[in-house]
């Protein structure tokens, strides 16, 4: 209510004045400043009052003359350097839109400094909501802590702010990612020497990840089937880094490999080129996530066993109507509670969906998140 009231008074006093000056000019007669037939000062019969700023901006009562700001929401992404990120900031931006609302959007691509004066930039700009997907969850921390000396709320967005006291995180289930790729890989592979390829560390997602598949797969390491020999974060998440990580596990291992499980497709790409150039791709199943393009042609041409899809379209749809409540001064309903290092976050997690050869065609490409003949560029014929 306090920034509705921020945001309207200069307007409301600029009308007054309008008024006033227009009230001096006719009523010239009687000398007095736009007075009220009962003597008391300004124009308060003639000023349209604020009405309460709807979804669009647009301010109900008499046309024309209320001159109120839309809501706008802050967008801080980290990264647009990885396929999904674009899809995301694309039905963000499409789904707050269809509400009305505007949406500023910024990212750092990997920059924890850049972050947090875009962020700042984006408060001074007067955002009514931020909603951040952070590079490094313990460092935009400093930016949850700015945004509520101004009075906007955050909402952590795919991955969580650690160590803050954020106001809403909206994701998917993402230790059930990891238990998704693990039950696929132990079903095929239920003993042998297993790599694990992780996301970055500075990324809470990679630590939930990681979580899940040790879940899955603890129980095949008690019983001496399973023996994980190597495990190690990728800086950055990136294909380069995951394919370097897989070049020293093979290496350490005379090639005897008998899965992987990397925490994303692009870490999945790395380990991939990593194993073409010792001839063992399509020879040692491979896990990832995201259903990116890329993925999704591998798991067709043989050389990926499986990745994780997660509808980044209902997460978005999801994200922004809750960001618009928020903005709106509503305190919208989350069903789970998620630890975050201070306090317990209000969360919302959607349900991440397995994808292998046989179910491509009814997931992914049913819903419009790859087209058929893309997914199928590569296939070899029948
Ligand atoms: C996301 C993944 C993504 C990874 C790298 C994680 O936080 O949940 O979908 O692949 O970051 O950008």
């Amino acid at each position: 209510m306090k920034r509705i009231w921020m945001r309207v008074r200069p307007a409301l006093l600029a009308i007054v004045i309008v008024l006033a000056v227009a009230a001096c000019d006719n009523n010239g007669d009687d000398g007095r400043l736009g007075a009220d037939a009962d003597g008391s000062a300004g124009a308060s019969n003639s000023v349209v009052s604020p009405s309460p700023v709807s979804p669009g901006g647009e301010a109900g009562g008499s046309s024309g003359t209320a001159v109120e700001q839309p809501i706008k929401i802050g967008f801080s992404m980290d990264t647009l350097l990885e396929e999904r990120w674009l899809k995301d900031r694309d039905l963000f931006r499409e789904s707050v839109e269809a509400l009305g609302v505007e949406v500023e959007i910024s990212a750092s691509n990997g920059d924890d400094a850049l972050q947090i004066v875009q962020a700042e930039t984006m408060i001074s700009h007067g955002i009514d909501l931020l909603v951040i997907v952070p590079h490094n969850a313990e460092a935009t921390a400093a930016i949850v802590k700015k945004a509520h000396s101004s009075g906007v709320k955050v909402i952590a967005y795919d991955r969580l702010v650690k160590n803050a006291e954020i106001d809403l995180y909206v994701s998917f289930d993402n230790e059930l990612v990891g238990e998704l790729q693990a039950n696929s890989i132990t079903k095929l592979v239920p003993k042998g020497k297993y790599v694990y390829i992780g996301g970055a560390e500075t990324d809470n997602n990679a630590h939930l990840f990681k979580e899940g598949v040790f879940n899955v797969l603890q129980p095949f390491i008690d019983s001496g089937d399973i023996t994980v020999v190597y495990d190690q974060w990728t800086k950055d998440w990136t294909p380069a880094n995951a394919k370097a990580n897989m070049e020293e596990a093979l290496k350490a291992n005379n090639n005897q490999i008998d899965a992987v499980i990397a925490a994303n497709d692009a870490t999945a790409g790395g380990v991939i080129a990593a194993l073409e150039a010792q001839g063992l791709a399509g020879k040692i199943p491979v896990a990832g996530q995201d259903a990116d393009l890329a993925a999704a042609q591998r798991i067709v041409t043989g050389t990926q066993e499986m990745t994780v899809y997660k509808p980044i379209h209902a997460l978005t749809l999801k994200a922004a109507e809750l960001a618009v409540m928020m903005a709106k001064g509503e305190t919208p309903h989350a069903d789970r509670k998620v630890n975050n290092g201070k306090i317990e976050v209000p969360s919302v997690l959607l349900s991440p969906i397995a994808v292998d050869r046989l179910n491509l065609d009814a997931t992914i490409i049913a819903d419009g998140f790859h087209a058929k003949e893309d997914v199928y560029r590569f296939a070899q014929p029948e």
